[in-house]
């Protein structure tokens, strides 16, 4: 039984959906120069072949979605403040009002309908200039341009917002340091340490900004946000057991810090073995202490590990990847499939944290076929999103019965939007399909899907229909 307040609803980040990348004053993000997403170069400027700069036009359609989403009956939807809007260039000591206003608008649309919005502060797409001129969040300057930027934000929005998550997906930053952290040095002139030093100056930024939002409004509830996914030994070796707990652990260990207050002591290992030197301040470490006041995630696959070299393959996945599952199958991206790790995975959390969980994404990028719906309309009948969906509720449910608290959950691209991987508009997530395509043809008219039907029954039933 999902509890009665269950938060349903869906997720986007403004960099994937709200287009107009240069309007009323907005900065250029690093999303503006990565036109390929993580698969290809970045390029020197904005290049007309990245889809991110129109996105799905929701900067200037997003009373329609919005209200789309209500007919569904979210009670919440996340989105990201883009921080280039609010600070163009990210070092300014003044905030750009039309910025500031665009958002205002956006959240008094959701509270028209009851809406509650869940608002990630920093979702890819660091502004260009502070990864340009500073080396993103290698530079301890970024804190003190973090905390400018936060704090004008819960100041503005202070009896709008409720929920904030700090960073997306944090740990991803050791994987994608330019997407992730607006790291501007190449990854492979990054040293360890510089790396580790850039991953402690986000995490102390987002201790501080839970300080901040306390601060400002005692009843905020700030999460942190982790790429979460199960790593399962590959076999029953005890080898690849342990195999399995050591690369866990540099996931999890973002969330400990953000959750207890403190490194774990596993780390202390890893950076002595490695060589890895970080400079760590004792203010620095009273900040930490700021933890958060619940755990989201996304959720999309589990791997494998092996301690054995020669079954180390690398599939297909998230941004982060792993050994293939050989028993789970896999959707058109090679991303596994796996419903009941989601229950694993919240088990887990709940066990090692005691904290209120959040699932903040989850979904099916597939490609879909608009097709005529027999009553002079078009639809898409994607039975395999519902089939997806379905199967991964009933695992949440699952989870709730074995006694975890589970706050909401956002499915991911609850329209479809442009991949953060691939920076394709192919690979669809939504309820809602947008007529735009990868050689920038379409209407960007919107088009519900029989999902879209589905999760409002879902939401309607508080999860009985499942
Ligand atoms: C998460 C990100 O990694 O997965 C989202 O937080 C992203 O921004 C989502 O869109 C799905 O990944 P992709 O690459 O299919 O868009």
């Amino acid at each position: 039984m999902f509890p009665k307040d269950f938060l349903w609803g869906g997720a986007v980040a403004a960099n994937q959906c709200e287009g107009a990348y240069n309007e009323d004053g907005k900065g250029l993000s690093i999303q503006d120069v990565m036109p390929r997403g993580i698969k290809g170069p970045r390029t020197e400027k904005p290049t007309e072949d990245n889809m991110k700069l129109i996105g799905i036009d929701f900067y200037h359609r997003y009373k329609e979605d919005i209200k789309l989403f209500a007919e569904m009956g979210f009670k919440v939807f996340r989105t990201s403040i883009a921080w280039s809007r609010i600070f163009p260039k990210g070092d300014e000591s003044k905030p750009n009002e039309k910025g500031l206003r665009f958002y205002d608008d956006l959240f008094d649309e959701c509270h028209k309908y009851g809406i509650e919005p869940l608002v990630t502060l920093s979702h890819y797409e660091t502004p260009l200039y502070l990864a340009e001129h500073y080396d993103g969040w290698i530079n301890p300057k970024m804190i003190g341009f973090y905390e400018k930027y936060v704090t004008t934000v819960f100041t503005r929005y202070k009896d709008k917002v409720k929920y904030w998550l700090t960073f997306n997906e944090i740990n991803s930053v050791l994987h994608s340091p330019f997407m992730s952290g607006g790291i501007n040095t190449p990854k492979e002139k990054l040293s360890q340490s510089d790396l580790y030093q850039a991953i402690h100056h986000e995490l102390v930024a987002s201790a501080s900004a839970v300080q901040i939002a306390h601060t400002i409004n005692p009843a905020f509830q700030v999460g942190c946000m982790i790429l979460s996914m199960p790593i399962y030994p590959l076999s029953p070796d005890p080898s690849d057991v342990i195999e399995a707990m050591k690369q866990d652990h540099f996931n999890t260990f973002f969330a400990d810090v953000q959750v207890r207050g403190e490194y774990p002591r596993y780390l202390n290992r890893y950076f002595k073995k490695n060589n890895i030197h970080i400079r760590v301040t004792e203010e620095e470490k009273e900040i930490l202490k700021n933890t958060v006041d619940f755990v989201s995630f996304s959720y999309y696959v589990s791997v494998c590990a092996t301690a054995d070299p020669k079954k180390n393959v690398r599939g297909e996945g998230n941004l982060l990847g792993g050994v293939p599952n050989p028993i789970l199958k896999a959707s058109e991206w090679g991303w596994q499939i796996d419903p009941q790790g989601l229950r694993y995975e919240l088990n887990v959390l709940w066990d090692r944290y005691q904290k209120p969980l959040f699932i903040a994404e989850n979904g099916l990028g597939a490609k879909d076929r608009l097709t005529d719906d027999g009553n002079g309309g078009m639809t898409v009948y994607d039975d395999y999103r519902i089939e997806y969906m379905k199967d991964h509720l009933i695992q949440v449910g699952e989870a709730i019965e074995d006694g975890v608290e589970v706050m909401g959950y956002t499915s991911w691209g609850c329209i479809d939007l442009v991949s953060a991987s691939t920076a394709e508009l192919a690979k669809r997530y939504g309820f809602i399909y947008v007529d735009r395509n990868d050689d920038g043809s379409g209407t960007l008219n919107r088009y519900e899907k029989k999902s879209f039907g589905w999760y409002r029954d879902v939401i309607a039933s508080n999860g009985a229909s499942l």
